[in-house]
């Protein structure tokens, strides 16, 4: 959208969203947010908070009860892989790119050169269903990267995967962004991965969600093993768990 203001890739002002129906859930409740170009913001905050909420409103798949979700250009990877299952890797890749207008053959030609660096080399072929799940992760980013968008919305991408593959994952992806920066908007409730990846951290209460705490994460990158270890990551976890609680479980 045209409409952004200089310096902002997203904002979000007093944006509530209420999902119809007997009874109606409040799902977002006021919420503020602004990023950067070229900032890595993690929304971090309970299941059921609202934070594919906030992802799918700032999509333009669901609309504002009240207040605003801006985003520049966006490109929207969902909480399910949703990988076609009826295409192969390399067609799913370029799935998004084409959608948006990007000629076949040069969507294909840009998938095949990023194939390597999303371990997907020599799989172009392959079904999705032949795929271990980081592979249908790092496929299901890859298709999200070649779409022509600044902004990347991406809704728990390591979610299905075990812890293992998901640390190689968060370090995977801080390479690729240290190469093809994009601004990114990332969901998770996992308080290491936020602080593995992020710039800047939003806490959300549970629901209905509301930013209770703004955090920014000034850790040298890229974050590995000793990042983790270092005394002012276990300062901010714990800063983190904090802000998760909230007041009310304090007594
Ligand atoms: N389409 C919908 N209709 C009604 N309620 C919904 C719908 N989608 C989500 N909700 C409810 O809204 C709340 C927030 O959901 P969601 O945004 O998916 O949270 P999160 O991603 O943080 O787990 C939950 O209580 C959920 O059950
Ligand atoms: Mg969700």
């Amino acid at each position: 959208m045209s409409s952004m203001p200089d310096g902002r890739a997203i904002e979000v002002r007093g944006l509530s969203l209420t999902y119809a129906g007997r009874p109606p859930v409040v799902a977002l409740d006021g919420v503020d947010l602004v990023v950067a170009p070229g900032e890595f913001a993690v929304l971090l905050g309970p299941s059921g908070c609202g934070k594919s909420t906030l992802l799918r409103a700032l999509a333009g798949l669901v609309r504002p009860t009240a207040g605003e979700a801006l985003a520049s250009s966006v490109a929207y990877m969902p909480q399910r892989d949703l990988l076609l299952p009826w295409r192969r890797v390399l067609g799913n890749a370029t799935f998004a790119a084409e959608l948006a207008g990007v000629p076949p053959a040069e969507a294909r030609g840009r998938a095949r050169a990023l194939l390597g660096r999303f371990g997907l080399e020599g799989f172009e072929r392959a079904w999705p269903a032949q795929l271990s799940g980081g592979m249908r992760q790092r496929l299901a980013l890859l298709r999200t990267f070649l779409a022509p968008r600044d902004t990347l919305l991406l809704d728990e991408p390591f979610g299905a995967l075990d812890a293992i593959t998901r640390r190689e994952m968060q370090g995977w992806l801080q390479g690729v962004l240290a190469e093809e920066s994009r601004t990114v908007l990332l969901v998770t409730h996992d308080i290491e991965e936020a602080l593995t990846l992020a710039d800047t951290v939003y806490v959300m209460s549970p629901r209905p969600g509301r930013i209770v705490d703004r955090v920014e994460v000034s850790l040298t990158r890229p974050r590995d093993a000793t990042t983790l270890t270092s005394p002012e990551f276990t300062a901010l976890k714990a800063h983190l768990l904090r802000a998760l609680e909230g007041p009310t479980r304090n007594r």
